[in-house]
């Protein structure tokens, strides 16, 4: 009888030095009707993900691929009104949607790669 496969490890998202310091980096994950659009913040050697689709009307946040950041590098901010999310725990401290948070995704580093928690 063949021995059971090993099951594949879950791919990373990306590896953390993928990402600069102090920037996020969108991330399509899944496809088709399992397909989301994630973005991961990265503060230091630890990272942050969140759905990308903001909580005022559910666009994504960046205007341009990769570009997520206030122009003072603090906060993650949307491109449609401007609402700015704390990197930390996405709630929005300024704009439209203030009050809400992004949807966050759970993830954590490990061997210098970002991955999904399980
Ligand atoms: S859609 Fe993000 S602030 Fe309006």
């Amino acid at each position: 009888m063949p021995e059971a496969a090993t099951p594949l490890a879950p791919s990373p998202l990306c590896r953390l030095a993928d990402i600069a310091d102090g920037q996020a980096k969108g991330i399509t994950w899944g496809s088709g009707s399992a397909r989301e659009e994630i973005l991961v913040a990265r503060r230091d050697d630890r990272a942050f993900a969140y759905h990308n689709r903001c909580p005022h009307v559910g666009t994504t946040l960046d205007w341009t691929p990769d570009q997520f950041m206030s122009a003072d590098g603090r906060h993650l901010q949307c491109a449609t009104h401007g609402a700015l999310f704390r990197v930390e725990d996405g709630l929005c401290i300024h704009g439209p949607c203030a009050g809400r948070s992004l949807t966050p995704v759970r993830v954590h580093v490990e061997d210098g790669a970002v991955h999904l928690d399980g």
